[in-house]
């Protein structure tokens, strides 16, 4: 991405400032976060502080003061240092950084303390998200308190704080061409990845041989690391949601659950796929893939324009509510009609979490999912619109139980793609990944 799209983004998010009276933005970037003695965990930048600057050091801050018609960004960051850069690598550098990221200026991160009880002197509105950064917030009420100190001298602090995130997600909600680009180059390097694992499965490999052949993949083209913890989960562990211990070995008859993503230059790819270890799914595995897969295309049905977003999985539950009463996962007897076991959510018992979330720099993206108003009780999901990009993973989880058909016992499966919303519907960016039960059994048997 170029600098201008991070500029427009800055200049998009002060207009939206003075529209609201002006006053002073405040967004620092994530910390380093220590491991254990001289070792960090890998950082990764604050997705906020990033979508207004593509700058990736740690140790940053971005200021925006939105003044009438005095409009300024400025980054304070790191100063250049011989010793450490020869220790941890190249730093920018103030100067540096505000030419090549296009600020107007810039400043050491050690004149923070300085700089910010003047920048807020006078601001009407201070836009900042309390509550993020308990460190960062007790600084901050340090240099409230140095401008208040300063009343006397007619200079006062913000008496308003603004949630600088809820603008934010308003912007980030809707992805632009350079960040489309990116989240293809994502799904589609994790795509080849999972296709990668599933040439590799057989019976008796284990789990975590299958995440090597994912982190692999991600790697070996260029991404810098996977968006979330993978999930490899070999026979009863897919009913596990979030299972992560990955090390369990593979047995013969054992569906496999993937849920990885690839993170490309900031950005997630979320997939999840479902095979057999041996290649060939059994009668009773077709019988289930068959209904989450026809639940995904119900969903996928209502992926476009004007689509309000739980449609989907209102869509996806109702599809997946008749197969558990087609295959008697669910007794017609006790639960009644499709519509008495939709409104008694009897589909829970196999079928408990959403279908699906915001995609873009996080992997549960930013952006409400609901419209500010209340109609009635409550506020409508939002509409869907071009640009958006969501998930669609719905899935069906059978754990033992008494009365439930003992040969869809300890099988898990959910398909999960990434979908950006166009102008005449939608565009699967995972769609190389192989899908069908014709499509997953010809792969596996190259
Ligand atoms: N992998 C996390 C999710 O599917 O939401
Ligand atoms: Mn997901
Ligand atoms: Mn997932």
């Amino acid at each position: 991405m170029n600098i201008v799209s991070y500029q427009a983004r800055r200049r998009h998010l002060l207009a939206q400032m003075q529209a609201q009276g002006g006053g002073i933005a405040i967004i620092p970037t994530a910390h380093e976060m220590t491991r254990n003695s001289d070792n960090f965990f890998p950082f990764r930048h604050d997705s906020y502080f990033y979508y207004l600057s593509g700058f990736t050091e740690p140790e940053a801050v971005i200021v925006l003061i939105a003044n009438g018609s005095e409009q300024r960004s400025i980054l304070f960051c790191r100063e250049k240092n011989m010793e450490r850069e020869i220790w941890d690598g190249f730093r920018f550098g103030p100067a540096a950084a505000r030419e090549h990221f296009g600020f107007d200026a810039s400043f050491a991160i050690d004149a923070l303390d300085g700089e910010l009880p003047i920048l807020l002197g006078d601001a009407p509105n201070l836009f900042y998200s309390s509550g993020c950064d308990p460190q960062f917030d007790t600084r901050l009420h340090g240099w409230m308190d140095a401008v208040r100190a300063k009343s006397r001298s007619g200079i006062s602090a913000p008496t308003t704080t603004i949630d600088v995130r809820e603008l934010l997600n308003e912007m980030r909600v809707r992805k632009d061409a350079s960040e489309i680009e990116l989240m293809q180059k994502a799904a589609s390097i994790s795509g080849a990845a999972h296709t990668r694992a599933m040439q590799m499965a057989q019976p008796g490999r284990y789990e975590y041989e299958l995440e090597a052949e994912l982190l692999h993949e991600f790697r070996r083209q260029g991404s810098q690391a996977p968006a979330y913890g993978s999930i490899v989960a070999t026979g009863a562990n897919a009913c596990i949601l979030h299972y992560s211990s990955n090390n369990a070995q593979i047995k013969d008859g054992d569906l496999i659950l993937i849920d990885a993503g690839c993170e490309f230059d900031s950005y997630a790819s979320d997939i999840t796929r479902t095979f057999p270890a041996n290649g060939r799914f059994s009668e009773a595995q077709k019988i289930l893939y068959q209904i989450v897969l026809a639940s995904q295309q119900a969903a996928l049905d209502c992926a476009h324009p004007g689509s309000r977003y739980m449609d989907g999985h209102h869509a996806a539950v109702r599809v997946l509510t008749q197969g558990m009463l087609d295959t008697g996962l669910l007794d017609r007897n006790k639960v009644g009609h499709v519509d008495d076991a939709i409104a008694s959510a009897a589909f829970r018992q196999f079928y408990m979490h959403g279908t699906g979330h915001w995609l873009g720099l996080d992997v549960h993206d930013a952006g409400a999912y609901r419209e500010t108003e209340k109609i009635g009780d409550e506020k409508p999901y939002r509409q869907l619109e071009a640009g958006m990009v969501i998930t669609i993973e719905p899935g069906i989880y059978v754990r033992p139980a008494a009365g439930v058909p003992e040969q869809f016992w300890n099988i898990g499966i959910r398909i999960e793609d990434d979908i950006l919303i166009t102008q005449d519907g939608h565009l699967n960016l995972s769609r190389d990944t192989p899908k069908t039960i014709a499509e997953i059994e010809s792969v596996m048997k190259r």
